[in-house]
């Protein structure tokens, strides 16, 4: 049976997400029912008659995960809707498909393959089977090999092909072999080694390949190619690229390859055959999906710069919100309760969109890491059965860090006309490294902070605006409805672990999403058309040549390129 007869029958049949094949359709289930009743009963109900109505809003709308204080009370939600919420997550296995997934069991079921980034957190001792294997004794003897690679590296006793120490670290991947690290770089800067400098290529745009290393010296550059199948052609073209400027940069001899190239990839053939000595290759599994994969040996160029200490603390974050998800009652489950207001929002609120606010300049990628996990995982229409869906799925998530989004796109949550769900992501200290002035800034940075979800959930009512004064045709520009969702995280200090807890929460979150919705969250068809077209389209670029079947557009703006090209 090949690969795609594998998945075919997994997914009419068999594992934990087969079974649910043949569900009842989700909004014909007596609880969505119920839910979109309770949405008319709501109707426009405001967050200030709920507030007014219930003292304790305030504090009983509050869960505490790991280092992590979560504010739920500003959701336009009651008891009853929560509720009725969680009996929605009853009705849909949420619970099952989640054990399924910490088994082992092969709920990626389009695709044929466990689910089981939660085993690349285990403890030492844990045991995860995939077909009757343990898979931890592996992961941690490839969390060693990270260590101790990483120590060598940091120590300098890891030199290049002349002698010299290894200044630069250039990891070279894309989509998930980029985001993670490249993100959770940004998020530790202040725990990690000063004296690397860490640069991310992912476009195959040459221009990203010729910044990263235009004022690097090659003989003190290690290039760490990051790809899980060893075959997207961006990452592939840009090592290619790499290697030859390594090369040219160090006399041509291409035994210099294995002092500066490393690979992080499941695929040992291809490894092999891009000339990379698998003896400096870190694995992982096919049970590793790529936007789930940054704490696997994905996350090497990470452990470089933070160290193997603080990467373990940050495994231990993970790990601390994986056990909450698994053991924590529903009423009290973060995870649980975002992916469920989520649905809530899409469905009955008709949301489009998520935005994610990290009001902390480190977070900077933390939205566009989420952008995959979230968007490449549910951006589907199909439910397990193939049947279409009748409801929302994956929101568009977007965001950046606060305050710069305060002056640019919040006029649109707060006055337009869309529902925008909103998290704000913030921290009580400023990292220890700032000078006094600058952390003072902190303050003011955290009221705007707090500032911009009570403005958001109260708005200013009409007779406010007139008390001030404000004359009459004014009044309708200057008041603000009100009435908008957020959550609000807020942790001490943004350290390796609080990163750890914080990816956790989203990747069950989208977890629960996809299990409610009965939709695979953990295959990615959907990016395959664009890739064999570019294939096709490719020597058309090149060499003028004929591509069968191209749209009258298409073989338009080709003519076109190849004109402004100069060819
Ligand atoms: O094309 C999408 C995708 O497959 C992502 O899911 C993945 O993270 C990315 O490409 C990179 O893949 P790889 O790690 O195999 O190079």
């Amino acid at each position: 049976m090949n690969a795609n007869q594998a998945a075919a029958r997994s997914a009419s049949n068999e594992g934990g997400g087969g079974r649910r094949a043949g569900r009842m359709k989700l909004n014909r289930t007596p609880e969505w029912l119920a839910l979109g009743k309770h949405r008319e009963e709501l109707g426009q109900t405001h967050l200030r008659e709920l507030f007014a109505a219930d003292a304790n809003r305030g504090t009983g709308y509050t869960l505490r995960v790991g280092d992590l204080y979560i504010d739920y009370s500003k959701h336009l939600v009651t008891d009853r809707t929560l509720e009725l919420l969680r009996e929605l997550a009853a009705a849909t296995g949420v619970a099952e498909l989640r054990e399924a997934m910490f088994r082992g069991e092969k709920i990626n079921t389009t695709e044929d393959r466990a689910v089981l980034h939660t085993a690349l957190r285990a403890p030492r001792d844990a045991v995860v089977e995939v077909d009757g294997v343990n898979v931890v004794p592996a992961v941690h003897e490839v969390l060693d090999k990270m260590a101790a690679f990483s120590a060598q590296v940091r120590s300098g006793e890891w030199t290049g092909f002349t002698g010299k120490r290894i200044k630069n670290v250039v990891n070279i991947g894309i989509g998930g072999s980029d985001l993670g690290p490249a993100m959770a770089y940004e998020a530790l800067r202040a725990f990690t080694d000063r004296t690397l400098t860490v640069r991310f290529v992912s476009n195959v745009d040459g221009a990203d390949l010729h910044e990263a290393v235009r004022d690097l010296d090659p003989a003190e550059t290690l290039f760490i190619i990051a790809s899980k199948t060893f075959t997207t052609i961006e990452t592939i073209t840009n090592a290619e690229s790499a290697r030859e400027w390594l090369l040219a940069g160090l006399g041509g001899d291409t035994a210099a390859v294995a002092r500066h190239f490393v690979a992080l990839s499941t695929n040992e053939e291809k490894v092999t055959g891009f000339g990379i000595d698998p003896a400096n290759m870190f694995g992982f599994w096919d049970w590793v999906g790529g936007r789930y994969s940054f704490d696997s040996a994905i996350g090497l160029s990470l452990m470089i710069a933070i160290g193997p200490d603080a990467f373990r603390e940050m495994l231990g974050g993970f790990r601390t919100v994986d056990e909450h998800f698994r053991t924590a009652p529903p009423e009290q489950n973060v995870p649980l309760l975002m992916g469920l207001l989520g649905v809530w929002y899409g469905a009955f609120f008709d949301a489009q969109s998520h935005a994610v606010l990290p009001y902390s300049h480190y977070l900077s990628r933390f939205t566009a890491y989420l952008q995959q996990l979230d968007m490449e995982s549910n951006g589907k229409s199909v439910d397990r059965d193939g049947d279409p869906v009748e409801w929302q799925t994956g929101p568009v998530v977007w965001g950046t860090p606060g305050t710069n989004g305060q002056h640019a796109y919040y006029q649109l949550i707060h006055q337009g006309t869309k529902v925008i769900p909103a998290d704000f992501i913030g921290f009580a200290r400023p990292i220890g490294e700032l000078e006094p002035k600058l952390a003072d800034q902190h303050d003011l940075l955290m009221a705007n902070f707090f500032a911009q979800t009570q403005a958001l959930a109260f708005g200013k009512t009409a007779e406010e605006v007139r008390a001030e004064g404000v004359p009459e045709p004014l009044v309708p520009h200057k008041t603000f409805k009100g009435n908008h969702p957020t959550t609000t995280i807020l942790a001490q200090d943004l350290t390796p672990a609080v990163l750890g807890q914080l990816i956790a929460l989203y990747e069950h979150k989208v977890f629960v999403q996809g299990a409610v919705w009965n939709i695979d969250s953990f295959d990615q068809w959907g990016v395959e058309l664009g890739k064999v077209l570019a294939k096709r389209v490719e020597p058309a670029l090149t060499e003028g040549a004929d591509v069968p079947g191209l749209d009258a557009s298409s073989k338009a703006l080709v003519t076109e390129y190849r004109k402004l090209r100069g060819r």
